[in-house]
């Protein structure tokens, strides 16, 4: 098949990679001329494992180009997605600007029978209004259909979660579509049209729900288990070895059951805002949501209480070093990263900053770079360096197994503060230093 995908970043570029892999033609709409001119060059705007391999052996292949121009992409595609971002406006709904001007140019330049997805995250009815949109501005005779396919591909592991998808949910109201769908998906449904496990065939605007649903609970157990561990840590339990004995019961199951500095990201805390603007929208007040929200700033603020506590109350002119800024690990992707407001915080009540990331510290500068206070350094030891206090952000495998023996040396005094519960207690203790985890 012939397919294009409009937006090249975390779930656009990885998804056309590899349906190009599967053997498919793939287009990638771009808007920015340096970034498409890199591309063709075969380097990539973000990182993802694997992901410029993946590319570059596809670019090569023939197989995946870009272009700024819709419309010879657009007038041979069978299938176009929309893959731009929907960001969150001030209010909290999510602004679908961009989604419905790409959505004008792909009607402009529609020719012949084309199926036509949002697989950007958006709310419900916004496909009806892409519908709408690519209506007006069509010639007579092109024809199309709409469908509504959300992605749930995770950063860090984006290539394997589009290749080993846990379900496909495509929500359309044309057998037609539906059939080019499950054809284009197949090689990634395993079993089959059959196996209900992966693959859902739903109403477009259940598709739209079922995309912000599973974001807000995802959130939700994150919450959960920090509201769990807050309690714990007064109440005097092991917050990690209650979380581990709830997920083994099979109806709740422990991925995300881990207390730690928050959640952040591109998707969570925007997908929660939204659904509570959709569910406002319907005159339903998601109350449960704004606790999650709640939960997770508490989280984060945590830290820097915690901050205080291990330096006798007070941040005036201490050294914190701080491991990890991107939001989670394996991805450059510092959007509503934890490490933001915690930095920003004890920059605020007089503390020097010197930060460590291995990817994602281009962007954690442009975000935070000018800070007073802040400054970055190129390796985790040079973090720890004269510093009153060692936080660390973000579980990158490289900080789990390090050197304590030589950070210890390093510090002025050491002190541990693992915002993501990677060390045990004992092990830091029976070294020297003092340690405060999440929820234990
Ligand atoms: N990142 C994730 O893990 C993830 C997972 C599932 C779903 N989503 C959803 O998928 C969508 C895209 O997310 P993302 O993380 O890939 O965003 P992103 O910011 O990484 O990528 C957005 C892309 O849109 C392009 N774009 C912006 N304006 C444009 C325009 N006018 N014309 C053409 N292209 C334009 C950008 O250049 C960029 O390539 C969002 O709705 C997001 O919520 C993201």
């Amino acid at each position: 098949m012939t397919v294009t995908f409009i937006g090249h970043g975390y779930v656009g570029l990885v998804t056309a990679a590899v349906f190009a892999d599967l053997g498919n033609t793939v287009w990638v709409i771009g808007h920015t001329p340096e970034k498409i001119a890199n591309l063709k060059k075969g380097i990539i705007p973000i990182y993802e494992p694997g992901l410029e391999e993946l590319v570059k052996r596809n670019v090569d292949a023939g197989r995946l180009q870009f272009t700024l121009d819709y419309k010879p992409a657009i007038a041979e595609s069978d299938v176009i997605f929309i893959a731009v971002g929907t960001p969150p406006r001030p209010t909290g709904e999510a602004d679908l600007s961009v989604v419905f001007d790409v959505a004008r140019k792909v009607g402009e330049n529609l020719a012949g029978y084309t199926v036509v997805i949002t697989k950007s995250t958006v709310p419900v009815g916004t496909n009806k209004k892409v519908q709408e949109i690519i209506e007006k501005a069509k010639n007579g005779k092109a024809l199309f259909d709409i469908a509504s396919v959300p992605e749930f591909l995770r950063e860090g592991q984006a290539i394997s979660d589009t290749r080993h998808p846990d379900r496909v949910v495509i929500g359309t109201e044309s057998e037609k579509a539906e059939d080019i769908l499950y054809n284009l998906h197949k090689p990634i449904i395993e079993g089959g049209k059959g196996d209900k496990s992966r693959l859902v065939l739903t109403t477009i605007e259940s598709a739209e729900m079922i995309k912000y649903a599973s974001n807000a609970f995802l959130a939700t157990k994150i919450s959960y288990a920090n509201a769990i561990a807050r309690l714990s840590e007064r109440a005097g339990a092991d917050a990690l070895a209650v979380l581990e004995a709830m997920g083994l019961d099979k109806r709740i199951g422990t991925a995300f059951l881990q207390p730690g500095a928050g959640y952040g990201g591109s998707c969570f805390p925007k997908d929660v805002k939204a659904l509570v603007a959709i569910a406002k929208d319907y005159d339903y007040d998601f109350g449960i949501l704004k606790e999650v929200e709640e939960v997770n700033k508490q989280a984060m603020l945590d830290i820097v209480r915690k901050a205080q506590e291990m330096l006798d109350g007070d941040l005036k002119e201490k050294k914190i070093g701080v491991l990890g800024l991107s939001f989670k690990p394996d991805t450059d992707d510092m959007r509503d990263a934890p490490s933001i407001i915690i930095i920003n915080e004890l920059l605020e009540k007089g503390a020097s900053v010197r930060a460590f990331d291995p990817i994602a510290l281009k962007n954690a500068k442009r975000i935070l770079g000018d800070a007073r206070g802040l400054s970055f350094t190129e390796s985790e030891y040079d973090v720890a360096r004269d510093a009153d206090l060692l936080i660390i952000l973000t579980e990158w495998n490289e900080f789990r197994q390090m050197d304590l023996g030589k950070i210890k040396m390093l510090m002025k005094t050491p002190r541990l503060l693992d915002g993501r519960n990677i060390y045990s207690p004992w092990q830091a203790q029976e070294l020297g230093f003092s340690y405060k985890g999440v929820g234990r």
